[in-house]
């Protein structure tokens, strides 16, 4: 969920309406906004898009100086209005980010004191716990101080009060929060992103901070109470440029970026002329003398993250070990004192993967973030941050995120191989050349557009979509099945082609399409065979390879694409593009909402 808050001059609404639409990446399900009207507190909520809360403002417009806002992903009650935040009180509203873990044995202290709940909410409970504290006769804000020890979970909150023009309260615990400061206005949001139309001075909150915002300002206190300083940093605000350009959906411009953010990623890992890897800063520790590294990410970060398994074994011989974040936090894996753990997030901000950041650096281990979003939670708590520099991604199916982290992760292998000598000075000029052709290669890709929205048309149709690969095409296979199903709703899965007959060949007759990724790499005998029992069932074959499998596989395709000839060891940067444009063109003809498909959200700062 997404959270703005704003102590300003005049009529707030437009303002937190402009935030919450930079923050709809966190969720969509229903939006809200509370304002101080001459002293009262009032409401205005909307279950579904932001445009559903703006009809909403339009009818009944809200003037107040002083407000919040929250645009939410459901998860504790259904995603309807009146479990839509603001939560109120006759004293005070609230918006709340996270999970409020307790929330049971509050909400039974309170019906026990014969507080009265009109949801099923968590966030209910600490509106209803704070304004309890001011029956007592707390002020607000010790009535925030005295209920905060009480929440246990991962969360973020910001509040207002009845009759207080010039006070709002934030507080962090587990989930991210920033101040930003204005002229005569003071903002919080849940990042820098959504408070960049306002301000480019922000305050990032620490671990267990809470912060009392006016006019002039914001003092910060630390968990214990105490006042504490916190650094002002200046965002460059044009790092947040985004819109849709001469596109359609976001998701087509940020499929079409991908040569140009590619680029821009290499350029900062790589000294062309040299022919060399040449990280950005220094490692805290020697790829040589690790005896395994241990990745972790979710979702597409985590399909980057499988890639980077072939490329980490094969270039360097280093073994590693993958896990999705959500198991790697509670699985308590052993892990070696200075051993290395890699995760890689989008966002920077998913609460699985940061957990296991932490669990990592409990064992003492070195982190190594691979993130996007720079000022983010992981990459502030990693030891060291290799950045991808994809620019904003605001479709909610990575796609530009992915293959920059293929990028990053393939120049980490490579330094790797070099550090413990099983790369040499020509292997590894050999594959930043190739390297270095991949954006245009990609841009070669892009070109097959057309055929492949042909091809969308007869994969719209089907009900279940396989998709297969070996080697590094195995996690494209995967990622491939993630990528369609998460916008376009068909059932998808990706399977390793040597797995096929183990199971999912059963599934397989003239309407399941089944997309096998095959670059004429070292194993590309071994998937033509996997075709070959494909096509001897009656399944629809669609190739994505190049002209010289295409030239020796003999199979009657539904469709091939040839992509251009690349490096085995490059070819999931390239082969990202086919089945991205794929997965977008079918849910587009679909008539599907592929920048905000249902029940997902871009950053997801649950468990
Ligand atoms: C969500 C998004 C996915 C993303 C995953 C991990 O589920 O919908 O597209 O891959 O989170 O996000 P991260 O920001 O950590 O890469």
């Amino acid at each position: 969920c997404g959270i703005v808050g704003i102590v300003g001059r005049d009529a707030v609404a437009g303002g937190v309406i402009e935030a919450l639409r930079r923050l709809e990446y966190r969720g969509y399900d229903s939006a809200g906004i509370a304002t101080l009207e001459h002293g009262r507190l009032e409401r205005r909520r909307a279950s579904g898009k932001l445009v559903n809360l703006e009809a909403r403002l339009a009818e009944a417009p809200l003037a107040g100086a002083i407000g919040i806002g929250h645009t939410r992903w459901a998860t504790h009650g259904r995603p309807n209005e009146t479990n839509a935040h603001p939560h109120a009180t006759a004293r005070l509203a609230v918006v709340h980010n996270g999970i409020i873990e307790n929330f049971r044995e509050l909400k039974q202290e309170l019906e026990t004191d014969g507080v009265r709940f009109e949801t099923e909410t968590d966030t209910e409970v600490v509106a209803q716990l704070v304004s309890r504290n001011m029956d007592r006769q707390m002020g607000p804000v010790d009535a925030v101080a005295a209920a905060l020890p009480r929440l246990r979970g991962a969360f973020a909150l910001g509040f207002i009060f009845a009759g207080e023009e010039n006070l709002l309260i934030g507080a962090r615990h587990g989930a991210p929060l920033a101040v930003g400061y204005g002229a005569g206005e003071t903002y919080l949001g849940s990042d820098a992103l959504a408070l960049a139309p306002f301000t480019d001075a922000i305050t990032y909150l620490d671990e267990g901070d809470w912060a009392i915002l006016s006019r002039a300002g914001a003092e910060i206190r630390d968990a214990s109470g105490a006042v504490v300083k916190r650094p002002k940093q200046t965002i460059a605000t044009q790092a947040f440029r985004v819109d849709k350009g001469e596109y359609r959906h976001y998701m087509a411009k940020e499929i079409h970026e991908q040569p140009e953010v590619v680029g821009r990623t290499l350029a900062h890992y790589v000294d062309m002329a040299a022919g060399r890897v040449m990280l950005p800063e220094a490692l805290p520790f020697d790829f040589a003398r690790l005896t395994r590294v241990y990745i972790t990410a979710c979702g597409t970060a985590f399909y980057a993250g499988l890639v980077a398994r072939y490329w980490f074994e094969q270039i360097a011989r280093l073994p590693v070990e993958i896990d999705v974040a959500s198991e790697a936090r509670y699985r308590e894996a052993p892990l070696e004192r200075d051993g290395l753990t890699l995760v890689i997030s989008q966002s920077g901000e998913t609460a699985d993967t940061l957990a296991s950041l932490r669990y990592a650096k409990s064992q003492g281990q070195h982190t190594l973030s691979v993130v996007n979003v720079p000022t983010s939670t992981i990459a502030r708590e990693s030891s060291v941050v290799m950045p991808t520099l994809a620019g904003p991604e605001i479709g909610v199916a990575s796609t530009k995120a992915f293959s920059c982290q293929l990028t990053v992760l393939l120049c980490l292998a490579i330094a790797a191989g070099r550090a413990r000598g099983t790369l040499d000075a020509a292997g590894e000029r050999r594959l930043i050349d190739a390297l270095i052709r991949a954006p245009g290669l990609m841009a070669e890709a892009l070109t097959h557009e057309g055929a492949i929205e042909i091809l969308a048309r007869e994969v719209a149709k089907a009900r279940d979509v396989l998709y297969l690969g070996r080697g590094t095409s195995y996690p494209m296979a995967l990622e491939g099945a993630l990528k369609l199903k998460e916008i376009s709703y068909i059932h998808a899965e990706g399977y390793a082609a040597g797995e096929l007959k183990h199971g999912p060949i059963a599934l397989i007759d003239e309407s399941v399409p089944v997309i096998v990724i095959a670059p004429h790499d070292a194993v590309f005998e071994k998937t033509v065979s996997n075709m070959q029992e494909v096509a001897a069932r009656g399944g629809r074959i669609v190739l994505i390879g190049d002209a010289k499998g295409a030239a020796e596989h003999g199979l009657e395709t539904l469709a091939t694409f040839t992509m251009p000839a690349v490096d085995a060891m490059v070819a999931p940067i390239v082969y990202a593009v086919p089945i991205q444009l794929l997965a977008y063109h079918t849910a587009v003809f679909m008539g599907k909402d592929v920048d905000q498909p249902r029940n997902l959200a871009k950053s997801v700062t649950v468990e």
